[in-house]
């Protein structure tokens, strides 16, 4: 979960409507009715050359009620994906779907001849991963994975920063994010339990921030991977209590609220990471990216959520000084789930390059299940991120 809903500003468009050619109109179709299917859908509406024609729900009735509180009554709603894509002709879906259903949902959409925009996490694990790119190489479709903190100008930045050079060979990278509480269970029990989240802390928070380094440093492969989860805060019943949520959630919890890991990168660098939904700690510290010419030190958020936390700064070694360069937080132009719907529509009209794609973020899950089945061993394992 993120708290990029806290600071959406509905009146703030990205991009002017009339710059967009609406001459014809996308028809999309939206996977799972639940909380982040609202910022799709209210994003959507700014764009004058889309057309939400259906939604599906497991749920009865959800879809219809989710439809008719944005004054959607025209839109046609399926008791699941499959029926949607069977009686539908859709350009586009946005899977907004728990994790444990992402995989089956983009396949059977991919597999359909519809383009795709994925909530993150792209799923649950490597072999999910692979399914996905298969049938996004067959299908000749745009997926986009959707990470909006990419579209951060201080995310860009970190990426600047190491492309330019100024850090030199990046040798080491310490990433992750914490929260003193912030397990989500203010939103229902999707995320905690084990048949929809499968995964929690990561799947949730922990691959963005895999993406903001990962990203920065192009995405290398994985080697071998180190993994620790543990769920100790989750399956306290007098957590959840004490916040004002039934004691039962504790019973129903079934992923992990903290993990960590030591990854061995393609290039020589190592990835040192830890997530936490739950802590007894303010942070798990910022995010360091450590290079032989200098190292960059992005300063974490109190409550985790994939974003710069405050000014980065630049550490480096000059005649014999240690001198550090503060670099002022930077303002973007347009709301960040805007520009994460924008690029990919764009993409899908212009027959362009996903701006998320799936052969970057499969690395992010390589990695995330490389933790999960580590922590299950015991031991340090080996990735293999089949060639597709
Ligand atoms: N990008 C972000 O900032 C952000 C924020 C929150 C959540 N998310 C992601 O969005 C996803 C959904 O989260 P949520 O909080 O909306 O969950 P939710 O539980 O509120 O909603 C998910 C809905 O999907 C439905 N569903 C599941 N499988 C389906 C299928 N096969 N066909 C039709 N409907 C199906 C469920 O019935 C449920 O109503 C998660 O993967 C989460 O990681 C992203």
């Amino acid at each position: 979960m993120s708290n990029e809903r806290e600071k959406l500003d509905p009146n703030k468009a990205g991009r002017k409507k009339e710059e967009i050619d609406a001459s014809k109109k996308l028809r999309v179709g939206i996977i799972g009715t639940g909380w982040i299917a609202e910022e799709h859908v209210k994003h959507y509406l700014k764009m004058p050359d889309v057309q939400i024609v259906a939604g599906a729900d497991l749920i009865p009735g959800k879809a219809d009620a989710f439809f008719k509180e944005f004054g959607l009554e025209g839109v046609r709603t399926y008791p699941n994906h499959t029926e949607m894509l069977k009686n539908e002709q859709l350009d586009t879906v946005s899977i907004c779907t728990y994790n444990a259903t992402h995989a089956e949902c983009a396949v059977a959409a991919l597999n359909s001849g519809v383009h795709v925009l994925l909530e993150k996490p792209m799923c649950v694990t490597l072999d999910e991963a692979v399914d996905i790119v298969k049938a996004e190489k067959k299908s000749g479709k745009v997926l986009s994975i959707g990470f909006q903190p990419r579209y951060d100008a201080n995310m860009k930045m970190i990426k600047k920063i190491v492309e330019a050079g100024e850090l030199g060979q990046v040798y080491y990278i310490q990433t992750g994010g914490g929260r003193r509480w912030g397990i989500p269970t203010p939103f229902g029990t999707s995320f905690i339990q084990a048949d929809t989240g499968v995964i929690g802390a990561m799947g949730d928070i922990g691959c963005y921030s895999l993406d903001m380094v990962l990203n920065a440093v192009g995405y290398p492969k994985p080697l071998t991977v180190s993994g620790y989860t543990s769920n100790f805060f989750g399956k306290n019943p007098d957590n959840f209590t004490s916040r004002g949520n039934p004691a039962e959630y504790a019973e129903l919890f079934g992923v992990e609220d903290f993990a960590a890991a030591f990854v061995r990168l393609e290039g020589g660098i190592v990835l040192d990471f830890r997530i936490a939904w739950v802590m007894n700690l303010d942070t798990p510290g910022d995010t360091i990216i450590y290079g032989t010419k200098a190292s960059l030190r992005i300063p974490s958020t109190d409550c985790w959520n994939g974003t710069v936390g405050g000014a980065m700064k630049i550490y480096k070694d000059v005649a014999g000084v240690g001198v550090e360069t503060e670099i002022p937080i930077l303002q973007g132009d347009a709301e960040l789930f805007y520009l994460k719907i924008r690029s990919f529509l764009d993409a899908v009209k212009n027959g362009g390059k996903p701006p998320v794609p799936s052969e970057q973020i499969i690395i992010n899950q390589a990695i995330i299940d490389g933790i999960v089945k580590s922590a299950r061993l015991g031991r340090e394992i080996e990735i293999t991120i089949p060639e597709i």
